[in-house]
């Protein structure tokens, strides 16, 4: 019999790079179809199988499942020579990319997104976001602006180099004039991205009326966000944000998909919070501490190779993250990173002025004057790694979890302790299971 149908989304609970890679993965065993709805190639999913290591920057991560459809929705903006770098990867391995599919609606971007991307944020000096560099701002201004090109235009030729030539002619203004750069050659950016549709046409698609016939056909979808929460463009830590809306609502925009076709949204925040680029964050240990969460962690960038910037775990973070996506559960990731420490903390509150404060402010600006109110708790001083259910958990490992799910008012579902597939225990289906887990009292 046909399991009850399910279409979940899976986002990231901080500030990007939770892991959402890892559980994408996992949890791609009982999907048929995985869709990206958001983002670029700024995002970085690594995947660990079998001792090898993916790093996937558009491709969603169910490409390592043969039978698993994978889809590239109409909110991702698409550069198309990184994407084919990527299938070069991915098909060297072994993994057909057939069923990769790219929405027609999906914008595409051009050099002189990256350049300008480039350029701006040097212009910036210390007002910059510490963006990856990828052209995702320029491009998703682009769409706004209507002046952007998308996949659509991309395959037809006509289209295309009336497009480049359109939009090559009035950038170059912009690049000579603001930027002191060289401008671009209209033709050769033509010659180059005909080569790039070439080799992309196969895959583009009608991608909202294909996952809608999925649905129909009573086919689980899973919708993987990238970058996470805090890098919303609306719900994040404006203007320290990322371009696009990671949040489980911009599933629906990002595909063309009515809300009431989802199920469940699943969260995924690591045992400790990260940060890459600039802004505010409040439980940012610049000692030893964060040191050792960074080594532990190797936590450096999969796109960028940046170094993360690293803290404590941040519950106030986390309950905003849990509101602003309609969290059904959690998956807590790198619990394993905090095995050597011998105490915790736990941000259970910020100190804005003063006066204490549960709920995330909405501006950054305040959200720089807040100061952490922690609790400690005891740490395990013994490895995870190899625990494989809930009663293999050191006691003090299975309270600190306990005491995230009860500060966040989530159930934690998976618990993640090592980055390949077999190192997570499973605590409650987060598919099918109850809504109320284990670790929630
Ligand atoms: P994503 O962008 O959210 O997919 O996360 P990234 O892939 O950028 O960063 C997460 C990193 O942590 C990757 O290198 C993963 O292989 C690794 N990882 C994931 N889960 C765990 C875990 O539970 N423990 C440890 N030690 N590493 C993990
Ligand atoms: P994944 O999907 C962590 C950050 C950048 C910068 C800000 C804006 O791997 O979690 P952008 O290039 O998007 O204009 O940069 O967003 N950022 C990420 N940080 N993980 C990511 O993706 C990120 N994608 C963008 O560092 O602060
Ligand atoms: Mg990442």
């Amino acid at each position: 019999m046909r399991r009850p149908l399910a279409n979940v989304i899976v986002i990231g609970a901080q500030w990007g790079d939770e892991g959402k890679g890892k559980i994408t993965d996992l949890l791609s065993k009982s999907a048929d179809v995985v869709v990206r709805y958001q983002g670029g190639v700024n995002a970085g999913h690594t995947v660990v199988v079998e001792g090898q290591t993916f790093k996937l920057h558009l491709i969603p991560s169910g490409i390592l499942y043969p039978d698993t459809e994978c889809i590239i929705g109409s909110g991702t903006v698409i550069d198309p020579k990184v994407l084919i770098e990527e299938l070069d990867q991915v098909e060297a391995l072994g993994i057909s990319t057939a069923k990769l599919m790219i929405s027609q609606a999906a914008h595409v971007t051009m050099p002189y997104h990256r350049m300008i991307d480039k350029a701006s944020e040097e212009r910036r000096g210390s007002q910059k976001i510490g963006t990856t560099g990828r052209g995702i701002g320029p491009t998703y201004a682009d769409k706004s602006e209507r002046t952007g090109i998308r996949m659509i235009d991309l395959i037809n030729p006509d289209r295309l180099k009336e497009q480049v030539h359109w939009t090559v002619n009035y950038k170059n203004v912009i690049l000579e004039k603001l930027y002191n750069l060289s401008p671009l050659d209209a033709e050769a950016v033509v010659k180059e991205y005909l080569e790039y549709a070439d080799r992309l046409r196969p895959h583009v698609i009608d991608a909202s009326l294909n996952i809608y016939n999925a649905i129909q056909e009573r086919r689980n979808i899973l919708f993987e966000g990238a970058q996470g929460t805090l890098l919303d463009l609306d719900h994040g830590t404006y203007p320290y944000v990322t371009s696009s809306n990671p949040v489980a609502g911009g599933a629906c925009v990002g595909t063309g998909i009515g809300p009431t076709m989802i199920d469940r949204v699943i969260g995924v925040a690591k045992a400790y919070t990260t940060r890459v680029g600039e802004g505010p964050f409040p439980t940012e240990a610049k000692d030893e501490v964060g040191e050792l969460l960074g080594d532990r962690g190797a936590e450096f960038g999969t796109t960028t190779g940046r170094k993360r910037r690293c803290g404590w775990f941040d519950g106030v973070i986390g309950r905003y993250a849990v509101r602003i996506n309609g969290m059904d559960c959690m998956a807590i990731t790198k619990l394993d990173v905090l095995d050597e420490l011998d105490e915790i903390k736990v941000c259970v509150a910020y100190d804005m002025e003063g006066e204490r404060c549960e709920d995330f402010p909405s501006s950054s600006i305040q959200l720089a004057k807040c100061k952490p109110i922690y609790e400690t708790l005891p740490g395990w001083q013994q490895s995870t790694v190899d625990c494989r259910t809930l009663e293999d958990l050191p006691k003090q490992a299975l309270d600190y979890l306990r005491f995230l799910a009860e500060l966040m008012n989530v159930p934690i579902a998976i618990v993640s302790l090592g980055a390949s597939r077999d190192q997570t225990i499973v605590v409650e289906d987060p598919i099918h299971g109850p809504k109320r887990g284990l670790l929630y009292s």
